[in-house]
């Protein structure tokens, strides 16, 4: 692309310069637009508006690309670990091993919640669904820590970071133990992060609970694929939240807010609640049949996405990851076989293939989920915890950047023009 973009309205010509990455389409740098034109851009769900700029993570949607901060998901997935995720993520480059300790360390140091937070538990109905109760209580969490809160202090800023991925585990644990009537479980220090979660969630106090390497390992994978995505819903609502200075314990429970809706996280628990519904193979087509039906609200569920017209790298690795771990439980599930099938008749189905509509992260994290034994409800929750991490890291670049401004779009305004208010009785 040239070096700038010229637009003329009205016979007025205007000129903007064009912005490029280190890799990825071009940007047409329009904050001056409005000032030249008075006119404003329309876009919709943001399909081609760039709203920052950011060096987390890039993804080629044609490609099914995912990198964080240049490597690739396939890469960490399989040979990385969350917290060294979590570390690459907040600092920009890979732990050396003493770094690598330091950082677990300290995320182990934050683990505890404030005895009084407990409490806020037992104000939920005990069917009360766990994302309810994790919006309610990372928000509340801004009444807890007053001492991490200046935002433009970067020592504060990461110590409200550490404090979220680390409580983050225990404050999901506890939502699981307060909906199943169970007693909560204090964290285990000398446990890695995910096992301490695992420990949290099924251990009960009555005997000691070890954690089988099978599940650790594929819960840290499950922790790494949805560490972070780049400007997407819940991430862009953080951004959005902390664009005006607020306190950021309430902005990632915004966040948290998006991510539940169905089209965003909610998807993998509705994904696997649409393949238990679809129960056997044969009746794969009948489902088939009401998402191509425009008349249908019906959607396949794990299926699609705004940016990725390819596969979704983080599908794959799940797909691989669900049928190992089934194996290894010696689970035989036929909600994975289903899933197979239908994934298999979705792309080779026209409908499919022209809106280039492929498995998403949530097709088969469900399925994996359901065998380690979670309910459907936990899963969006195991998404907020995993996501945490890049909703802070994004939040901290975000503060950090000289061109961060309050987030505040304009509007196409369609309602009535200016008319003189009629009492009531003349109307
Ligand atoms: N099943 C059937 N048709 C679909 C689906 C689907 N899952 N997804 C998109 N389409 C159709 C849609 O009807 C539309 O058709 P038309 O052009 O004829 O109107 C076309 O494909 C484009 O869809 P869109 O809704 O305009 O695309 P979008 O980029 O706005 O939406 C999406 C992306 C992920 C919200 C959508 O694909 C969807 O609703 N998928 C199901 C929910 C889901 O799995 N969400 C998880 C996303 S990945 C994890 C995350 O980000 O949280």
């Amino acid at each position: 692309m040239a070096d700038t973009v010229k637009l003329e309205i009205g016979g007025k010509a205007s000129e903007y310069p064009v912005l490029s990455g280190t890799v990825g389409p071009d940007v047409i740098d329009i904050r001056k637009l409005y000032g030249a034109t008075g006119a404003f851009t329309y876009d919709p769900g943001f399909t081609s508006t760039a709203s920052c700029q950011s060096a987390l993570t890039y993804i080629d949607g044609d490609q099914g690309i995912l990198l964080h901060r240049g490597y690739p998901i396939d890469q960490l997935a399989e040979q990385s670990s969350f917290m060294e995720v979590s570390y690459l993520l907040l600092n920009g480059e890979l732990p050396g091993k003493k770094e690598l300790e330091d950082f677990t360390y300290t995320i182990s140091r934050h683990t505890m919640l404030h005895e009084q937070l407990a409490t806020f538990y037992r104000g939920f109905r005990r069917d009360a669904h766990p994302m309810a109760i994790m919006c309610g209580v990372v928000g509340a969490l801004s009444a807890f820590y007053h001492d991490s809160t200046d935002i433009n202090d970067p020592k504060q800023r990461m110590i409200a970071s550490h404090r979220l991925i680390a409580k983050m585990p225990t404050i999901a644990a506890m939502a699981y133990k307060y909906s199943v009537g169970q007693p909560f479980l204090y964290p285990k220090n000398d446990l890695s992060y995910t096992a301490n979660f695992l420990r949290m969630t099924f251990g009960v106090p009555a005997e000691e609970y070890e954690p089988d390497p099978v599940i650790v390992s594929a819960m840290d994978k499950i922790f790494i694929l949805h560490a972070d995505h780049e400007q997407n819903a819940s991430t862009s609502t953080v951004r959005l939240a902390g664009s005006s200075g607020a306190n950021p314990f309430a902005c990632i429970a915004a966040g948290i807010a998006c991510l539940w809706g169905p089209a965003h996280g909610g998807a993998n628990e509705a994904a696997l609640n649409m393949l238990r519904e679809i129960g056997t193979p044969d009746r794969i087509p009948e489902y088939i049949a009401r998402a191509k039906n425009k008349d249908d609200p019906f959607r396949l569920m794990g299926f699609g996405h705004r940016v990725y017209k390819n596969f979704d790298p983080r599908a794959k690795v799940l797909g691989k990851a669900a049928t190992e771990v089934l194996d290894k439980l010696g689970i035989n599930d036929p909600v994975l076989d289903t899933a197979r099938e239908l994934e298999q008749i979705a792309l080779k189905d026209q409908y499919f293939i022209d809106k280039k509509l492929y498995p998403n992260v949530d097709f088969y994290s469900g399925v994996i989920l359901s065998a380690i034994g979670f309910p459907t409800t936990m899963f969006t929750v195991l998404f907020a915890l995993a996501r945490t991490v890049g909703w802070v890291a994004q939040w901290n670049e975000m503060i950090s950047d000289p061109e961060q401004k309050i987030g505040r779009p304009r509007q196409l305004y369609n309602g009535p023009a200016q008319r003189d208010y009629v009492p009531v009785g003349q109307r």
